[in-house]
C-alpha cells in the first residue's frame, strides 16, 4: 500500500513551517473570541443578558421596545382593547409599512389623535409619517451588514480550514475521527452563518448560531493541538 506522509516524518524545514502556521492560527483564534467577546457579549452581559439573548438581540433584533409599544404598555395602552393593542404590535413587527397603516390608522385617530395632534405639544399621531417615528424598531443586523459579514467569513474561513485541514490530514488517528474533523469547521461555518440569517426569522435558531460556533472552535482546536502534537511529541512505533 502507497505511504502517505505522516507530521513526524516532516523535514524540520515543513515542521517549522506548519508550526508556525498553527501557532499563528491559534493565537488569531484567540483575538477574534477576545474581539467577540468585547463586542457582542460584554455589553449585553453589563446589560443582564447571557449568551442566548445576546445573540437574540443581536440577529432578531429587540422587537417589543419601540417607543409606541412601551406607551402602550404604559397608561396610553389604557384605551385600547387588546384586539387593537395585538393588530398594532403586528403591524410594528412586520416593520410598520406604509400598506399596512390603514388598517391601524383608525385606532390612532379615535383613540389617540384627542391628544396626539398636531398643536397639542404632545408628538402628533394622525398620520403615516407621525406614527412612524415612535416604531422605530430594532430588527437586529441589517442584511447589508450580513451580507458583507457572511461572505467575509465564508471566504476567508475556508481558506483557513483548507490549510489547517491540509496540515492535520496526515495525522496519524483513526481515518473516520479524522475525516469528522476535518469536514466539521466546514459544516459548522455552515450551520453558524446560516443561523445568523435564520435567526431573523426563527428564534430557535440562535442556538445553532452558539452551537456551530462552538462546534468549530473544538474542531479546530482539535486540528491545531494534534498536529503539533503529532509533529513534535509523538513518536513511532519503532521508536518506542
Ligand atoms: C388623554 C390624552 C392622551 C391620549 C388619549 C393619548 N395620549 Fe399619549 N401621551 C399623552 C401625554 C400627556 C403624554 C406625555 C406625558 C407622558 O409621557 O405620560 C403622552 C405620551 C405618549 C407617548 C410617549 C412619547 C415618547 O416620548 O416616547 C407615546 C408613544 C404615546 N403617548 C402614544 C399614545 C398612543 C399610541 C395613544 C393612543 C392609543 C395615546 N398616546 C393616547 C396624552 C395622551
Amino acid at each position: 500500500m502507497k505511504r502517505f506522509p505522516n507530521l513526524r516524518d516532516l523535514s524540520l524545514p515543513v515542521k517549522v513551517l506548519f508550526t508556525s502556521f498553527l501557532l499563528t492560527m491559534g493565537i488569531a483564534y484567540i483575538f477574534a473570541l477576545l474581539y467577540l467577546y468585547l463586542l457582542d457579549i460584554e455589553p449585553h452581559r453589563e446589560m443582564g443578558m447571557g449568551l442566548l439573548q445576546a445573540t437574540l438581540l443581536k440577529y432578531y433584533g429587540n422587537r417589543g421596545d419601540t417607543r409606541l409599544e412601551k406607551a402602550m404598555r404604559g397608561n396610553m395602552g389604557e384605551r385600547l382593547t387588546p384586539d387593537e393593542k395585538r393588530e398594532i404590535s403586528r403591524w410594528i413587527e412586520d416593520g410598520a409599512p406604509t400598506e399596512g397603516f390603514l388598517k391601524v390608522e383608525p385606532i390612532f385617530k379615535q383613540n389617540c389623535a384627542v391628544c396626539h395632534s398636531p398643536e397639542s405639544g404632545l408628538i402628533p399621531l394622525t398620520t403615516y409619517e407621525e406614527v412612524r417615528i415612535i416604531t422605530d424598531i430594532d430588527l437586529g443586523e441589517s442584511i447589508r451588514v450580513l451580507s458583507r459579514v457572511s461572505h467575509i467569513h465564508l471566504f476567508g474561513m475556508s481558506f483557513i480550514f483548507i490549510l489547517t485541514g491540509m496540515i492535520f490530514s496526515m495525522s496519524e488517528i483513526n481515518v473516520y475521527s479524522r475525516l469528522i474533523v476535518i469536514a466539521l469547521p466546514f459544516v459548522a461555518i455552515w450551520m453558524d452563518i446560516g443561523s445568523w440569517w435564520f435567526t431573523k426569522f426563527q428564534t430557535a435558531f440562535a442556538y445553532t448560531v452558539i452551537i456551530g460556533g462552538a462546534l468549530m472552535g473544538l474542531a479546530f482546536g482539535a486540528q491545531i493541538f494534534i498536529s503539533l502534537y503529532e509533529m513534535w511529541l509523538k513518536r513511532g512505533e519503532e521508536e518506542v
